[in-house]
């Protein structure tokens, strides 16, 4: 890519994440400029970061799709392409024995919010959109609008564990109860799974026996911010390339599973 990559940013909290972004693209370690942050959440403290550095935020009210009474949202209020057996049959959030109605309401509410959130993207035509943070999982619904649109993945996570171990939403929490002696965090490529697609790149740190909770968080921290921008600053290079890699386990079972080639330049 040769010029600046347009970034979009998804937040829920405090975003230092996303500080640790915006400077990067600030000081020239990433080639790309944050266009926008979008949050779930009015009270986010990034919002106000994303305010700070002049750049516009948006807000996508997921709440506001739910029923109040448990139903369905009719069917003329939902998206014009949406198509549930597509999302059933992609979906890997909710158990697969959850309850057909319930399976297509939570789903249904989800793309409606969703619906939203694309259309206020859209006019930001970011090339990258990553989740620093976002406390809500994309549907396929979603997934399918950014990555197939390009023929590449462009939605990034960032976890706070070395995946595939503790996917979820306290990974520095369950690696410390867990007893490990190494830590780390891990930027990924969204795919339809919890914490699951592709990884990027990873960092870890060590875990002594005096450290806590609160400091290994601190020194997960620390590395998700250089992380981060690194892996932002290879795919704004054009040098991340996901490879379909077939594998034949010592058992003879057969493994097929996405991963990241790094292009070196
Ligand atoms: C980080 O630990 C990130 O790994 C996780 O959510 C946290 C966000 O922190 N996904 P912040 O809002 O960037 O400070």
């Amino acid at each position: 890519m040769a010029s600046n990559i347009r970034i979009a940013a998804l937040i829920s909290g405090g975003g230092t994440n996303l500080q640790a972004i915006i400077d990067a693209c600030k000081n020239g370690r990433i080639d790309g400029e944050v266009v926008c942050v979008g949050s779930d959440n009015p009270r986010a403290l990034g919002l106000e970061r994303a305010r700070a550095n002049g750049i516009p935020t948006i807000l996508v009210d997921y709440a506001g799709h739910m029923s109040r009474d448990g139903s369905i949202p009719p069917q003329d209020k939902w998206p014009d392409d949406l198509d549930v057996d597509d999302l059933i049959a992609k979906q890997s959030l909710w158990p697969v024995d959850l309850n057909r109605s319930r399976l297509v309401r939570s789903l249904v509410t989800r793309a409606l919010a969703e619906a939203r959130l694309l259309g206020v993207l859209r006019p930001y035509r970011p090339d990258l959109i990553v989740l620093a943070g976002f406390m809500r999982m994309l549907s396929p619904y979603f997934i399918d609008r950014i990555h197939l649109k390009g023929g590449k993945p462009c939605i990034m996570n960032i976890h706070p564990a070395l995946l595939p171990a503790f996917p979820g939403i306290d990974g520095y929490g369950d690696t410390y109860r867990y007893g490990c002696k190494i830590g780390g965090c891990t930027v990924h490529f969204v795919d339809y799974g919890e914490d699951s697609g592709p990884i990027i790149g990873q960092k870890a740190y060590v875990i002594e026996p005096e450290d806590t909770i609160e400091s290994i968080k601190a020194k997960g921290l620390r590395l998700e911010w250089e992380l981060y921008p690194e892996c932002i600053q290879l795919f704004a290079q054009d040098r991340l390339l996901p490879v379909k890699m077939t594998y034949t386990r010592p058992n003879g079972q057969i493994l097929q599973r996405t991963v990241v080639k790094i292009v070196q330049t």
